[in-house]
């Protein structure tokens, strides 16, 4: 008689946590991770970079404010013509390009998205290539 109680109790106990557990689980479907980039993507910066500095950033980095991101000149205002040549792009530290750095801080925190972001951080650590 006794042993069947506790039996009972550990069963409602099981079923209880059970419960819980799905209810848990069950939230956790829509927890929704920021979108990432594809690692085996390759990014090439005329077609995936290049259009969003047309249209997000050469309506002021249109000549007179560098760097130059017209897209006829933003490869080399990046990469060829900086001064010093790690001024943009430093693909020994990739996260510490300021052209990385800088959309994530204080008036340019905005800007960009998270994929435009992590693109321009794909094309720096693959060797910033005029690709
Ligand atoms: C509303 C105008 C505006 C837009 C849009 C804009 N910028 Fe800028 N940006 C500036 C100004 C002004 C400066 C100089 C002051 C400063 O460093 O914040 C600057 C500075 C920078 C610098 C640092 C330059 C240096 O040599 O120190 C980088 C890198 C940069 N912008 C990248 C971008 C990129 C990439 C975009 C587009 C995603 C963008 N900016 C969009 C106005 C803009």
């Amino acid at each position: 008689m006794y042993q069947r109680k506790i039996g009972k109790g550990i069963l409602g106990f099981s079923a209880v946590t059970l419960m819980v557990s799905v209810l848990l689980f069950s939230c956790e479907k829509y927890v929704f991770d920021p979108p990432e980039l594809d690692p085996d993507e390759e990014v090439s910066f005329a077609n995936d970079i290049t259009p969003f500095f047309t249209s997000k950033c050469a309506g002021c980095h249109g000549g007179a404010i560098n760097p130059d991101l017209r897209a006829a000149n933003s490869f080399a205002a990046l990469v060829t013509d900086a001064t010093p040549a790690t001024r943009y792009v430093n693909t020994v530290s990739p996260e510490t390009s300021l052209i990385y750095t800088k959309l994530s801080a204080g008036s340019h925190a905005t800007i960009a998205t998270d994929i435009e972001k992590q693109k321009i951080l794909k094309w720096i650590q693959d060797g910033a290539q005029n690709n």
